[in-house]
């Protein structure tokens, strides 16, 4: 069994320091020995934590478009993450991507989209995990931070023409609003929730985990993808409550539970459908706690996700 890992260490979707750090400290954990040896895949890793410093401009070179913040640094960072997805992913391999803020997921699943269409002329689902729906237009958000808009660019719902403001992503690359689910929400802007609500997206947000219970919730969300859909799922760390994942720059209680992001990853697995996966927004520098057991539980926490949706199983 075949896994690619890109690892990204890169903050520039949003203005807080440290999320850069993530996939090192999701490594040194030892997630990725932990696939080998555990679960027996073998890894194609570079062995590097990329921060794409080759690509990005200077910050004074890169001034605010459309209200959204370093917007050149993330497309050139996303493109080029896009062709190194790309690239593990047309050989048939899994492909697991380390954050890094979820603005890199514009890269992950625009490689993913790609490949997939390529290998096998099928489109993806995307199954998102995450408190925030991350589906704000550069117009519609109030923050400029990018990381609240990967699913605006990979729908088609936010574009630009020019190449250096995400005009390289093609139709290609793109995801159907009609194939995108979210698990998990608990913080969507006011406009992102019209905008749910206008184009009928599929969306489970806490009330409903709360209401039907994650084994029915889980049962919907991959009834509506359909059998023998190619899968990406992207997670968020912060789609865990703060008591399991403190350490994230956006924090929001009234999470998921550790096993209620566990079992979302198994479920995923047990479809056969995977075909990537990313965790992200892990900033170990953040509410750290006494001795650092806060990052450590978030590290750990995101570990034991990668390690579900990969096929760790409980028997
Ligand atoms: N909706 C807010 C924004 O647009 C928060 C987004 C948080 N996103 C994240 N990937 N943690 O800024
Ligand atoms: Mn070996
Ligand atoms: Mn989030
Ligand atoms: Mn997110």
């Amino acid at each position: 069994n075949e896994l690619g890992v890109v690892a990204v260490g890169f903050s520039g979707g949003q203005t807080k320091a440290g999320v850069d750090a993530g996939p090192s400290e999701l490594i040194k954990n030892g997630l990725l020995t932990q696939l080998h040896e555990d679960l027996g895949y073998d890894i194609h890793h570079d062995g590097k934590v990329h921060n794409y410093s080759d690509v990005i401009p200077d910050p004074s070179a890169d001034p605010d478009h459309r209200g959204m913040k370093q917007p050149r640094a993330v497309s050139a960072v996303t493109r080029a993450l896009c062709d190194q997805v790309y690239a593990q992913a047309i050989t048939g391999r899994c492909v697991l991507t380390l954050g890094g803020d979820h603005s890199i997921a514009i890269g992950s699943v625009a490689g993913t989209a790609k490949a997939i269409r390529e290998r096998l002329g099928r489109e993806i689902a995307l199954i998102w995990i995450d408190a925030h729906a991350d589906i704000n237009t550069p117009e519609m958000s109030d923050s400029g931070n990018i990381h609240g808009m990967p699913v605006a660019f990979l729908t088609g719902l936010a574009k630009d023409d020019d190449e250096s403001m995400f005009g390289w992503l093609k139709d290609e690359m793109k995801v159907s609003l009609k194939k995108l689910v979210y698990i998990g929400l608990r913080d969507v802007d006011r406009a992102e929730k019209v905008l749910l609500r206008e184009h009928g997206v599929k969306a489970f947000s806490m009330h409903d985990i709360d209401k039907y219970g994650i084994g029915k919730v889980m049962e919907m969300a991959l009834a509506h993808i359909g059998n023998d859909t190619p899968i990406h799922l992207s997670f968020d760390v912060d789609a865990l409550d703060p008591q399991w994942a403190p350490s994230t720059g956006t924090p929001v209680r009234g999470g998921l539970t550790l096993r209620e992001g566990d079992y979302i990853a198994e479920c995923v697995h047990e479809t056969g459908s995977l075909v990537a996966m990313d965790i992200v927004e892990v900033n170990p520098s953040l509410e750290p706690g006494l001795d650092g057991v806060g990052a450590f539980e978030t590290v750990r926490a995101g570990c034991s996700v990668v390690r579900c949706g990969l096929g760790e199983s409980l028997l």
